[in-house]
């Protein structure tokens, strides 16, 4: 392999186009594959099949220099790559808690046959532990030149190709000092441009992505358990996260109280992680993990409550404007996503609910066809009796009380993401609530503000 490397991204989803198209500005030719042929057809003529700010140009970019192809044979990428990167999906089985891994290993059981020379295959899917102990073991049986290292992903969607390129850190979980090296090589650029390397084993990483994927949720799932306990005792948990974050230990970020984490990865690895943990008879030490699943979910509940009460009590034939789909602003992914689930919920209440979102309403309607939607904001909030912010886009955001108090029928906002500043929207005459602050801290928010 002393010519430049060739690389393969296997699965077109989000992180194999995002892999695919910053790979190839980093120099080396790909080819991305995907059984999707129609997805494939719609890379190479160089439109993106998801959302993600800056992606295209970068797609773009590796098609017109002729270093990125899309193809979904793979005999054509057995015989095209040096370095065959694993990106297919690994989402929740249906009625189970665990990881449905068949893309995976449907992936390397079609690779594994059509290798016929030296080379690596490297896992970057998000995988139970263990998984990548066995798919080595399939690869060194099909071709003994080839062998199998892991390099988890810690992507964030809206900011994929930054993530990428200029990752904090960059994981190989390897068996050799040969894959080690090869490694290195793709990552150069990165490297070079401050990224750590933690060389280590298969197991830890594929550990390293759980782990650090349940950290992050136990943050958002702590501070939405103080936000309870504000909500019971009278306190206001934006305060709160400000005095906790401003210890260096703690932080600041992933302290947003609000409707709580989803998408299509925090959920769903926090509960493959517990399966996994069962299935190692280590169950105990990732218990707490299922409470920080009910937190995520009770938040949800609240929310709903929350417009109830707003609404007198009873929400049957009540208008409700849900402002957000998207599980998170800057994405138009539905996944898991905490405002559909509270339009739903509403919905089950028997409130008249519609649901905009600026970038995410066909993936909603799609998901979720049971739902009325709305396309301009305007038009989902006229004649609304409560409003809920339930994604924080900047258009949301941004909104004034005097814009919006002339489109709804009553003045009643529910700021599930404590994105508002609560004193414009009370003095303009609204019933303004937030997850985690009490009724009474509101109040004295606006006692406050007038008294200055
Ligand atoms: C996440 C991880 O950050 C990433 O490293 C991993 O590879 C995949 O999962 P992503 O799903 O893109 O990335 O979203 P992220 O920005 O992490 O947000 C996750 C969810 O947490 C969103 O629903 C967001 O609204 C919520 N969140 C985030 C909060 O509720 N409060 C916070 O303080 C931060």
């Amino acid at each position: 392999m002393s010519r430049e490397l060739r690389l393969t991204v296997f699965g077109a989803g989000y992180l194999g186009i995002t892999h695919a198209a910053c790979m190839a500005s980093l120099g080396f030719e790909v080819l991305g594959v995907d059984t999707n042929a129609a997805r494939v057809g719609q890379l190479n003529a160089g439109h993106l099949p998801i959302y993600e700010p800056g992606l295209e140009e970068f797609l773009r970019a590796g098609l017109d220099a002729g270093r990125l192809q899309f193809t979904s044979s793979y005999p054509e990428a057995a015989a095209f790559g040096d370095v065959h990167f694993i990106c297919t999906g690994t989402p929740q089985q249906p009625g189970s808690d665990r990881a449905d891994l068949s893309q995976v290993h449907g992936c390397v059981a079609a690779l594994a046959p059509l290798l016929d020379r030296p080379c690596l295959v490297v896992g970057k899917s998000t995988v139970p532990v263990g998984t990548a102990r066995r798919l080595a073991g399939e690869i060194a049986e099909a071709c003994p030149g080839a062998e199998l290292a892991w390099n988890p992903e810690f992507l964030r969607e809206g900011s994929a190709v930054a993530d990428t390129l200029a990752p904090d850190r960059i994981v190989a979980g390897v068996t050799s000092g040969r894959a080690e090296q090869i490694l290195r090589q793709v990552y150069a650029r990165p490297l070079a441009g401050g990224a750590s390397l933690v060389v280590t084993s298969l197991e830890t990483a594929e550990l390293a992505k759980a782990a650090a994927n349940a950290f992050l949720a136990t943050k958002i799932s702590f501070v939405n358990a103080m936000a309870e306990i504000c909500e019971a005792a009278g306190g206001d948990v934006r305060d709160l996260a400000q005095i906790l974050g401003a210890d260096p230990r703690i932080g600041p970020a992933f302290l947003r109280a609000g409707l709580g984490y989803g998408g299509g990865c925090l959920p769903k690895d926090i509960r493959a992680f517990v399966a996994r943990a069962e299935e190692l008879g280590a169950s105990a030490s990732l218990a707490f993990l299922r409470e920080v699943d009910a937190i995520n979910l009770r938040r949800r509940a609240r929310t709903a409550d929350l417009a109830q009460e707003l609404a007198g009590g009873n929400l049957t034939g009540v208008p409700v404007c849900v402002l957000g789909a998207a599980f998170k602003p800057g994405s138009d992914d539905v996944r898991d996503s905490p405002a559909l689930d509270v339009a739903q919920i509403l919905t089950g209440m028997g409130a008249r609910v519609t649901v905009y979102d600026p970038a995410a309403l066909d993936n909603a309607r799609r998901a979720r066809p049971e739902l009325s939607y709305a396309s301009t904001l305007a038009i989902a909030a006229q004649g609304a009796h409560v409003v809920l912010l339930l994604t924080e886009w900047p258009e949301f955001t941004a909104l004034t009380p005097g814009r919006l108090g002339g489109l709804v029928a009553r003045r009643n906002m529910i700021d599930a993401r404590n994105a508002l500043d609560p004193v414009p929207w009370q003095e303009a005459g609204w019933e303004y609530r937030a997850l985690g602050v009490a009724e009474e801290a509101a109040a004295r928010a606006r006692l406050d503000a007038s008294s200055w």
